[in-house]
């Protein structure tokens, strides 16, 4: 049996009286980074009075996320969110999480999802129709509109064209407030008497309105549809009872979020990263020429569609949308040989472990080959997780990926994207990875 060290791991040099706090660091990915080759696969910080253990194998992950599982519960940042997503999916634990789980787990089934591919297809054609050849646009306020009317109306079958806009500008103003530093600040740092923190009321005041008129409707018009809300509401406990309407406002809110921000990420970073590789582009556009000549791609296209599959997969490698996934221990436990105490913090980054250069070859260089069976199966299991792993990954990674693959072989047949030079794209760590002053590019249309 391996030996448990009991002392703590290397790590850098706590700060009176803060200790370390790479949230605040002016660019924290590059702080991971920096301190990963400084330290190692294993090492400690401090942040503020949180102890914290940032892990950076693939073994450790596995140990973490699948192994040990039982004996984490998410980290404060996401704890912080709860007066937000309330007990929804995400942010919920223990048994009432699990039941949960496995009442929303049959809206995401195969064969379910395949049904979903012609409103993604058509939702995006309609969109594209405001666009014109040679308009500057930021890609990533265009992809996240998308996604967030397809993932509402596929999930609650709701039109949010007049409603987009409320839903979306709530939602950054919520999601924006847990950028930095402030991810790990209190929640009721909101009662704040702020200008700031009467905007994040207000937008809160905003979604609840919204989420309790979709849950009122639908109880009022007994509709069925085999969405996931009409899931939801005909759960029923060992009792009889159904839901109550507070939970579903928190699944509500949560799948909104959750369903929409990081596949327009996805996309948004590929859209990126094809602007600057010409070469993976033409690629691209050979494979749905040939596969499409032009057509709409339906559910059953995807098993030919397996460079757009590369792309997007390689797109997440290098801009993860969730760039860390962070837990605390529940009880002591040993990680990498060291003795964890309950309360204990960890942080596993995909952002660091995705372009690692002892797991990917040339980590830096776009290259969505690297995914061609031959070359990936020497990549380790656990060094690639952009949905996480175990049982808390993400319930919508096959829905994600179907919809990323469909929009993007959809757009690239009509348009390509040159980034506006000069423009900056800076990565930022908020809850998600997105980019800090959006993505500007000028449209061409093919
Ligand atoms: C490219 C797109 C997506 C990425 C990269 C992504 C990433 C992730 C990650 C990393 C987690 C695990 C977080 C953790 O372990 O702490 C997660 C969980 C989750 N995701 Fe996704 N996600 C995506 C799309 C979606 C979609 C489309 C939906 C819903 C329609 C969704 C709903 C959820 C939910 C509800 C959870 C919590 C699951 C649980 O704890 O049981 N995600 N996602």
């Amino acid at each position: 049996m391996a030996q448990v060290i009991q002392s703590r791991p290397p790590g850098p040099k706590p700060r009176f009286p803060i200790g370390n706090f790479p949230l605040a660091h002016a660019n924290p990915l590059a702080t991971f980074e920096r301190w990963t080759r400084e330290f190692g696969d294993i090492f400690y910080y401090r942040a503020g009075w949180l102890r914290v253990y940032f892990l950076n194998h693939p073994d450790y992950v596995e140990s973490v996320l699948v192994n040990q599982h039982q004996n984490f519960r998410k980290d404060r940042v996401v704890r912080n969110t709860r007066w937000i997503f309330g007990d929804g999916l995400l942010t919920n634990e223990g048994t009432p999480w699990l039941r949960q789980r496995r009442i929303i787990q049959p809206a995401f089934h195969r064969e379910r999802i395949a049904g979903y591919a012609n409103t993604m297809t058509s939702y995006t054609n309609e969109f594209m129709d405001s666009w014109k050849d040679g308009d500057t646009r930021d890609i990533h306020q265009d992809m996240m509109r998308l996604t967030l009317k397809i993932v509402a109306k596929l999930l609650f079958d709701l039109e949010v064209d007049e409603e987009a806009e409320k839903i979306a500008h709530s939602l950054n103003t919520l999601i924006g407030q847990g950028a930095g530093g402030r991810m790990i600040f209190p929640p009721f740092l909101r009662y704040l008497p702020a200008p700031a923190m009467a905007k994040v009321r207000r937008s809160a005041r905003q979604l609840d309105e919204i989420a309790y008129r979709i849950i009122r409707q639908r109880r009022k018009s007994a509709h069925e549809n085999g969405d996931l809300l009409s899931l939801l509401m005909q759960a029923r406990d060992e009792d009889g009872s159904g839901m109550t309407d507070k939970q579903l406002r928190d699944e509500a809110i949560t799948f909104l979020l959750a369903g929409h921000e990081t596949t327009a990420l996805s996309l948004s970073w590929a859209w990126y990263l094809l602007g600057l590789n010409p070469e993976v582009e033409k690629k691209l556009h050979q494979e749905l020429q040939q596969v499409l000549s032009g057509r709409a791609p339906e559910a059953a296209d995807m098993p030919r569609l397996t460079y757009t599959e590369k792309v997007i997969k390689e797109a997440m490698r290098l801009y993860p949308p969730g760039w860390a996934v962070a837990r605390t221990a529940l009880g002591d436990c040993e990680v990498g040989g060291y003795r964890l105490r309950r309360g204990d913090n960890v942080v596993i980054s995909q952002w660091v472990m995705q372009r690692d250069k002892r797991f990917f070859t040339d980590p830096e260089k776009f290259d969505p080959d690297r995914w061609s069976p031959e070359r990936a199966a020497s990549i380790p299991k656990f060094a690639y997780f952009p949905f996480g792993a175990g049982p808390r990954g993400c319930v919508g990674q096959s829905f994600a990926m179907m919809e990323a693959i469909l929009l993007l072989a959809t757009i690239a047949q009509r348009y390509t994207f040159a980034v506006v030079p000069g423009h900056p794209v800076v990565p930022m760590p908020s809850v998600t990875l997105r980019p800090k002053h959006g993505i500007r590019v000028v449209l061409r249309r093919r």
